[in-house]
């Protein structure tokens, strides 16, 4: 049996001195704003798993009304959800990722960034894409005042 997820996210942009994308710090001057560590492209992921597996969403399971995830670890709720998909009797098939970003450009750091995704869903660093595109500098994505991110997940169980 297999399953397809999508996941989205946005946050804000605002004066910084690095993006956390992926879990990896890039030096910006501009950071994205939010609840949690606003790591848009982990949020992105942690939907996307969680939709193919039918099991939720991420406001769903780290309200942003409860203190406790003021500033939260985006790596930590995405291994809750990727254990919660694995307990569901799920693997992780491969996951393609788009960042909508102006600046900076992401290619110089996707492999990092793909390191470090499949080191917390623990998976070969093959089955994880990424890629970029700007907003030609047009809307809140070109006008650098939001950065986006969507995930498409394939997942499969005997
Ligand atoms: O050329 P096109 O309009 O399709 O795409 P673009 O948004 O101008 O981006 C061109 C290329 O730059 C992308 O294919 C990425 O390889 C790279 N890029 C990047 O590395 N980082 C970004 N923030 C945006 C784009
Ligand atoms: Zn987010």
């Amino acid at each position: 049996m297999i399953r397809v997820g999508l996941g989205h996210d946005t946050h804000r942009l605002g004066p910084g001195t690095a993006l956390v994308l992926g879990g990896i710090a890039i030096p910006h001057d501009r950071m994205a704003l939010g609840h949690s560590d606003a790591d848009v492209l982990l949020h992105a992921i942690t939907d996307s798993l969680l939709g193919a597996a039918a099991l939720g969403d991420i406001g769903e399971i780290f309200p942003d009304t409860d203190p406790a995830n003021r500033g939260r670890d985006s790596a930590g709720m995405l291994r809750v959800a990727c254990d919660r998909v694995a307990e569901a009797g799920w693997r992780i098939v491969n996951l393609d990722c788009v960042i909508f970003a102006q600046r900076p450009k992401i290619l110089p750091h996707r492999a990092a960034i793909r390191s470090r995704v499949a080191a917390i869903l623990g998976i070969d660093v093959d089955r994880v894409w990424l890629k970029a595109k700007t907003g030609e500098k047009v809307g809140p994505i070109g006008e650098e005042l939001a950065i986006g991110a969507e995930c498409v997940v394939l997942i499969e169980r005997d």
